[in-house]
């Protein structure tokens, strides 16, 4: 590996879904991780395997499936959870990497562990050697690592790469540091461990954005040694979130003259798809002035900066929008475009689908057709999106018809259907109406004495898929059914009651899915965690 490369290690999957709300499914998941190889990302961390079977199998498959990229799994210093991590990236043979990570700062070893710096040192050491033994690529994290004393942090970070780790990453777990000092933190590290010097041990960094310092830390980081950074996707993640991978490396592509040629593999063309697909697969909305990824980052108001930029773009736009995949053109299909034009676009956006699924995007794509002109790429994403977060569902919507305006009581009625199961031979077929606050609220309302569940709202956002007044309405939620979980759930239509309505089932029967799962299993399955 050339000294000026920076590898791209991306815990969308992991840190980024880690937060409350960004939970993925498995095909959600995977669809990101085929995405994040083709942005040309380094390494992938697909999940912390020992902590769920959803995150033991997400990074399995992931490192069954993914060609390219490194596959990491998270562990503690603990004999179980590094065995399972060593299970879960196994598939990936070669490319298999295990992140090992134990507190190392004075606040953590006295409040959490109540452990002396000795057996801190031994526990890590023993940690890596047991991870050693399972995959010839290991990470140590020594977690709160920006606020744990220098020399200390130096002497962890020897006895790891002796007990032979090949990446140390220094995390900044609470987003606490500052540029200059964490800069200084990373050199000091750099001159003290002679491996580093050398690149037989690459330093990483890994902050947070508590005090909205996490991309700035991390470049003062690689100024001073720093050679791996660990980002996400929009910069998602637990709290404020992670460093923002767009920014990283659009900062180290367009300041190169500052940066004097350090360089990251990423094809900068895929930005923006990964952060709208992120961002359906999460349900995070991009704020619109986010740089790079937002709906402003490039739109320039000011009659002024139109006037500078149509003379020459330099003079008021530092990166070239198409530089990071912004207006790639589309031709937009129509109702008359057939199953195999569809299937291309579906392939050409990067999308991998089954036969049985590309027939029910299909039947959905007509039945959209029908109410709009055109169907753009993000009309299809969105259609995709229903999909991938298909649960297995127990509810189904007939209709959802609503009577509503500025001098009514708002009345919506819901028809579910509910597939025959066991000794039951035909369907239950329920009808009930709601009153609410408006449309919306009685249809959720109906759909809450209908399925017998009582969610609270969290969250809800509406946006408009595509261009024009007949654009698809894509609804993602949030709602709290009283387990301490958000469950999220998305909904696209025409109609953005429909929608809504769509996107609350969805999550009903994510959480009637999880709830039935939870039970608990009469035999573990083999294998597993
Ligand atoms: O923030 C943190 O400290 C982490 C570690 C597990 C790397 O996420
Ligand atoms: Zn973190």
């Amino acid at each position: 590996m050339k000294k000026n490369r920076i590898i791209i290690f991306d815990t969308t999957l992991r840190d980024g879904e880690q937060c409350p709300g960004a939970s993925m499914t498995l095909r959600e998941k995977l669809e990101v991780a085929r995405q994040l190889a083709r942005l040309k990302v380094d390494v992938i961390e697909g999940g912390f395997p020992v902590i769920s079977e959803g995150d033991f199998t997400a990074v399995s498959t992931i490192a069954k499936e993914i060609k390219g990229p490194t596959i990491a799994g998270l562990a503690r210093c603990v004999p179980r959870d590094i065995e399972a991590a060593g299970k879960a990236v196994a598939p990936a043979g070669k490319k298999g990497r295990i992140h090992v990570f134990l507190a190392t700062s004075k606040l953590h070893r006295e409040f959490k562990r109540g452990t002396a710096h000795s057996q801190i040192l031994k526990l890590a050491v023993e940690g890596v050697k047991r991870a050693r033994n399972l995959v010839a690529d290991v990470e140590f994290s020594p977690e709160d690592g920006s606020r744990t004393e220098p020399d200390f942090l130096a002497e962890v970070c020897q006895a790891v790469v002796d007990a032979g780790a090949t990446t140390v990453n220094i995390p900044d777990t609470v987003g606490w540091a500052v540029p200059g000092q964490f800069g200084e933190l990373i050199g000091h590290l750099h001159d003290s461990v002679p491996e580093f010097r050398s690149g037989k041990a690459i330093i990483s960094v890994h902050c947070h954005n508590d005090l909205g310092m996490a991309v700035a830390n991390s470049l003062a980081a690689v100024e001073n040694g720093a050679r791996q950074i660990e980002c996400t996707v929009n910069g998602i993640g637990e709290r404020a979130g992670n460093a923002a991978l767009e920014e990283l490396v659009m900062a180290l592509k367009t300041r190169e003259d500052y940066y004097e040629g350090l360089k990251c593999g990423i094809k900068t063309g895929e930005i923006v798809k990964s952060s709208r697909l992120v961002s359906r697969m999460s349900s995070f909305v991009v704020q619109r002035n986010k740089a790079i990824v937002g709906e402003n980052a490039f739109a320039h108001s000011s009659g002024i900066h139109q006037d500078g930029i149509i003379k020459k773009r330099e003079t008021y736009e530092i990166m070239d929008p198409e530089d990071v995949g912004w207006g790639q053109t589309e031709l937009p299909l129509t109702k008359h475009s057939g199953r195999a034009a569809m299937a291309m676009r579906l392939k050409h956006l990067g999308f991998k689908l089954t036969d049985d699924e590309i027939t029910n995007v299909f039947s959905r794509f007509k039945e959209i057709g029908d109410k709009k002109k055109f169907v753009y790429d993000d009309d299809l994403g969105a259609l995709v999106d229903g999909q991938m977060t298909k649960v297995p569902e127990t509810w189904v919507m007939e209709y959802v018809n609503v009577t509503s305006g500025n001098q009514t009581v708002p009345t919506a009625t819901v028809r579910l259907r509910k597939a025959a199961t066991g000794r039951a031979k035909k369907d239950t077929v329920l009808e009930d109406a709601g009153v609410g606050d408006g449309p919306v609220d009685a249809a959720l309302k109906a759909i809450d004495r209908l399925t017998e569940t009582r969610g609270r709202l969290k969250d809800y956002a509406l946006r408009g898929v595509s261009q024009g007044k007949d654009a698809l309405g894509e609804v993602s939620l949030k709602v709290d059914f009283g387990d301490g979980e958000l469950v999220t759930g998305k909904g696209a239509s025409t109609d953005v009651i429909e929608a809504s309505a769509k996107a609350y089932l969805n999550a009903v029967n994510r959480h009637l899915n999880s709830r039935s799962r939870k039970k608990p299993a009469r035999k573990k399955a083999k294998g597993q965690p």
